[in-house]
């Protein structure tokens, strides 16, 4: 399962980019908002910093419009996807978008139906919000099963990319589930390495090597 940073913020992207670790980039309009800087700098930061696919969601709700955006937005960078919410607009322009090469991600995903329906319209990827969905009591890690199998069992090629993660365990039942990606907040990435015994455990390995004075490519001390 691939993993994306899900963060519009560059010092956020810049830091994870470091790590070498991190495949694609999803933004939304909330997370884009809270920069306070223009969409289209920002892409052009994000698009540079990481080579992979870096979602990047319209504004407009009506198809005409959405479509003009989406044009624009597939302009910026050469390895933009353009995001596209779950509703009859969405899914029209996704269809447009498909037939000319586009990628794409369609987004705000809650059911089984509305995954089947952007497999049809062609997306290269659907997104299903588990954190939001068991915020009302559902769950997310079910409905990732669930389009999975319907997925797999119909030859579907729409990547399912996990989003609304709220902690370590999603990522990893997101996994066991079968999504092909996960998209994480910062601070998820960085719990995801993070285990008080790894720290606990080098703590100590560092102490006990000074105390031998232990170096690399010397003989063991007398
Ligand atoms: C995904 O593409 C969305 O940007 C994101 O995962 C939404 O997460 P939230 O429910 O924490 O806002």
């Amino acid at each position: 399962m691939k993993l994306f940073l899900d963060s519009a913020q560059l010092a956020e992207v810049k830091a994870i980019a470091d790590l070498g670790l991190c495949d694609g980039v999803t933004t939304n309009p909330t997370l884009m908002a809270q920069t306070g800087m223009s969409l289209r700098h920002l892409v052009q930061e994000i698009t540079s910093l990481i080579p992979g696919p870096v979602s990047v969601e319209v504004l407009a709700t009506e198809a005409q419009e959405m479509l003009k955006e989406a044009e624009e937005i597939s302009k910026l960078a050469n390895n933009v996807v353009v995001k596209l919410p779950l509703t009859p607009a969405g899914l029209k322009v996704c269809k447009t978008l498909t037939g000319r090469g586009i990628k794409t991600n369609v987004t705000l995903c809650f059911s089984s139906a509305q995954a089947l329906l952007a497999a049809r319209a062609g997306a290269t990827y659907v997104s299903p919000f588990l954190g939001r969905l068991d915020d009302v009591g559902a769950s997310g890690v079910d409905l990732i099963k669930e389009i999975k199998a319907l997925y797999s069992m119909h030859n579907l090629e729409t990547k399912i990319l996990a989003a609304s993660i709220r902690h370590p365990r999603h990522v990893v039942d997101s996994a066991l589930a079968g999504a092909d990606v996960a998209t994480l907040p910062a601070k998820i990435f960085h719990q995801l390495y993070d285990h008080p015994l790894t720290e606990n455990g080098l703590a100590k390995f560092v102490a006990d090597s000074k105390k031998a004075g232990l170096s690399i490519g010397e003989k063991a001390p007398t």
